[in-house]
């Protein structure tokens, strides 16, 4: 187990000498005499990603452990947890607000722990910023403390103490942590954490240090699980799972892997994000058109559609490589769907660059995007570079990108009346008796269908097309 780095100042852990199972039910011991209710109640909110989410879920399995119940408001909790993200300034404000509506909350309820992790406090000068501006905010741990959180939280129960944790051990994966699904029939699986692409803009490596994989046995293990549990939409989850298993003794590709995941008996779909291009091979692209239950979506991140601007990025593809990758999968994967990211406004981008992106946009026919305008990051290069044009012009861009969007998604998605789709029945609409659902591509269909069919595979017939989303009837 590594050893903890802590930031100098918040001075060093005592030394624990029993295992992180042991102290949930020191913890659960404490919250007897602690707790407002009758259960201790948690509040664990999540921002950013699917890995964040995965890490939130991890959380809660741990607290169900020490005797947690979870709601989703903070109002009765005896522990609030935010689960932060650093990827933009944005996410990174509304934690700010989040934490500081808090303190009424906590001034009532003095017992009421309130903690941070994730992300943000990976970077010393957040972690610094929380300790100045919210004397109220007892404990701080980034996501390389994640396995150790038991200990943590005991420690803050037990002291009274603020404990700020932030860990720099990028050798281990810790396995065996115990895991609450938020979800009965759509899964996240993890197969590898960190990332080693460094590209410009992003402060994803500098958080979630180096790139390390997961044991295929243990992912095996994972997915049949899960498969058995009645799970029918996993997604495998990585900031580049196109390289999986480099640091492996037994080193093995992703297309392995998922192949080797693909051949367990049953019904689901598999998923997996994120694929970076540089990566994307053609092996892959040939296991997905071959699979039983791989996706026929494929999310992936072109960021720029203008080569020069993908060097600045560091993103190691050029514009060619990136459509011949597209090009290879519309031709090897029938009615492949298409997603990506793209940032406008990435320092030195001018207007020529950008329509580079808006034709790339209109050549390859996404089914859907996310879309940001460029953040500058602390510690990044490219927060560093020259970025002279105005957030009112890029503002501009943006508009202009998500309306030539918006017309391919809809003639996408009219294209598709008429069609036969085998979707995963999600969610209530609302309450007449429409139900969410989703195509294999990820594209939302309404449909009117009793609520037991949720968690099930069925067919509609698509009879109607909005912008982004298809109305359908259920076929019996
Ligand atoms: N590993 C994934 C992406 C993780 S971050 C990949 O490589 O595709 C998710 C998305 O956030 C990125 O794809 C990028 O489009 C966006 N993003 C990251 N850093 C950003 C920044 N500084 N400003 C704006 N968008 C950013
Ligand atoms: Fe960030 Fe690039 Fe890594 Fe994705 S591949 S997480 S965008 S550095
Ligand atoms: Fe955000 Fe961390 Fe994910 S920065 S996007 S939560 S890896």
């Amino acid at each position: 187990m590594g050893q903890f780095v802590l930031a100098e100042k918040y001075g060093t852990l005592s030394d624990f000498k029993v295992s992180q199972s042991e102290y949930l039910d020191l913890i659960f011991e404490i919250m007897e005499t602690r707790k407002r209710s009758s259960k201790p109640i948690a509040y664990i909110h999540t921002y950013g990603c699917q890995q964040n989410v995965a890490d939130g879920e991890r959380i809660k399995g741990m607290l169900e452990k020490a005797g947690f119940e979870f709601e989703d408001k903070p109002d009765n909790a005896d522990f609030i947890l935010f689960n932060t993200c650093a990827v933009r300034e944005h996410a990174e404000d509304r934690v700010f607000g989040n934490v500081g509506a808090l303190k009424n909350l906590k001034r009532k309820y003095p017992n009421t722990l309130i903690a941070l992790c994730g992300c943000m406090m990976e970077q010393k000068h957040i972690a610094d910023r929380m300790y100045k501006s919210f004397p109220y905010v007892g404990l701080v741990f980034g996501t390389h403390a994640l396995h150790m959180f038991p200990q943590l939280l005991y420690q803050a129960l037990s002291s009274g103490k603020r404990v700020y944790v932030r860990d720099n051990d990028d050798d281990y994966v810790h396995e065996g942590i115990p895991i609450r699904r938020d979800g009965d029939f759509k899964g996240w699986l993890p197969i590898m954490y960190g990332c080693n692409n460094f590209c410009t803009y992003c402060i994803v490596p500098h958080v979630r240090g180096r790139e390390r994989s997961r044991e295929k046995d243990i992912i095996l293990n994972e997915a049949r699980e899960m498969i058995k549990l009645g799970y029918k939409d996993i997604t495998l989850l990585g900031q580049n799972v196109n390289s999986y298993g480099k640091n492996l003794k037994n080193s093995l590709s992703f297309s392995e892997l998922i192949s080797e995941i693909d051949n367990i008996e049953g019904d689901y779909w598999l998923r997996f994000m994120t694929s970076h291009p540089k990566d994307c091979t053609k092996e892959l692209i040939d296991t997905i058109a071959n699979s039983k239950h791989i996706s026929t979506h494929l999310h992936l991140p072109f960021q720029s559609g203008s080569s020069r601007i993908l060097k600045l990025m560091n993103r190691h593809y050029d514009r060619e490589k990136y459509l011949d990758i597209v090009n290879y999968a519309k031709s090897k994967i029938p009615n492949v769907s298409l997603t990506s990211d793209v940032i406008v406004g990435f320092p030195g981008e001018t207007y020529e660059d950008f329509k580079e992106t808006l034709s790339l946009i209109k050549e390859v026919e996404f089914t859907s995007l996310f879309t940001f305008i460029y953040s500058p990051r602390v510690g990044t290069p490219a927060a560093e570079m020259d970025d002279p044009i105005s957030a009112k012009e890029k503002s501009k861009w943006f508009r202009e990108l998500l309306d030539v969007q918006e017309e391919i998604a809809s003639k996408r998605c009219k294209s598709m009346i008429g069609t036969t789709q085998k979707v995963l029945i999600e969610n209530e609409k609302g309450k007449d008796g429409i139900l969410n659902a989703r195509t294999s591509g990820n594209i939302i269909v309404e449909t009117k269908a009793p609520k037991e069919l949720i968690g099930t595979f069925q067919n509609v017939e698509v009879t109607e097309a909005g912008n982004w989303i298809l109305k359908g009837n259920l076929i019996k």
